[in-house]
């Protein structure tokens, strides 16, 4: 398995990769924004973005994107093919942008938005910290990302302080944290806490 990062000779796994997210959101039914191939191809383009090869197949995708004046920066869009989980290969590929981001924008706040058990568990992993969304990028474009999620309602309706998201940011300038595992179920806690606020609400 090669896990590089991408760059224009890797435009033809635009479409798969789309379709791959298209995809797990229908399976998972929340929490992951849709991903056209012409929004693929520029991630793919500037740098970027990790991609994750079996020989020539499609394997894993990962992407960073710079906010508010390269103070921020987000992990984003990662999706592993089906025929390749539960092998670690996500971790992997979460190392490696993280790594990259570390290396391109060494005093930016890393963050990411996320709904899945296993991101928030590999994020621990890397030294984040559960944070409220005011912590977060104020740049509207960024919010913008989660427009064709099917909970974009939610985000609305609270003004973008909260959603069924978990925010998660590693500040550089923090001091430097010991390892710690994602409490698994304090996190179901939370979550079921949410979805029965905002779902209900949505209902009425
Ligand atoms: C989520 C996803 C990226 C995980 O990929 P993967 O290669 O199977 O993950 P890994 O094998 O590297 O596992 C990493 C950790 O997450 C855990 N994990 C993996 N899938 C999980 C799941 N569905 N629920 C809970 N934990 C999970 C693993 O047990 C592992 O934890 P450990 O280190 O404590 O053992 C993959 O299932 C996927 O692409 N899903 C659809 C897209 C998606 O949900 N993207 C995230 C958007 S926020």
């Amino acid at each position: 398995m090669e896990i590089i990062v991408a760059n224009e000779s890797h435009f033809k796994y635009a479409q798969i990769i789309s379709d791959t997210i298209t995809e797990s959101a229908k399976v998972r039914g929340t929490g992951i924004a849709r991903r056209t191939p012409e929004y693929i191809i520029k991630r793919l383009q500037n740098g970027n973005a990790i991609i994750a090869l079996d020989g020539d197949k499609f394997a894993g995708f990962c992407y960073i994107e710079v906010w508010g004046n390269k103070d921020f920066v987000a992990n984003s869009g990662l999706i592993v093919h089906p025929d390749y989980r539960n092998q670690g290969l996500a971790k992997e590929i979460k190392k490696a942008v993280f790594n990259l981001s570390r290396k391109k924008f060494p005093d930016a706040k890393i963050f990411g938005i996320t709904t899945g058990l296993a991101v928030m568990k590999m994020n621990y992993e890397l030294g984040y910290k559960p944070v409220t969304f005011s912590e977060l990028t104020d740049d509207p474009e960024f919010w913008k990302g989660c427009q064709t999620c099917k909970n974009f309602d939610i985000l609305t309706r609270t003004e973008k302080k909260m959603c069924l998201c978990t925010g998660m940011l590693h500040d550089p300038k923090a001091q430097k944290q010991k390892t710690e595992k994602v409490n698994k179920k304090a996190f179901k806690r939370l979550k079921s806490i949410k979805e029965s606020l905002f779902l209900k609400k949505k209902q009425k």
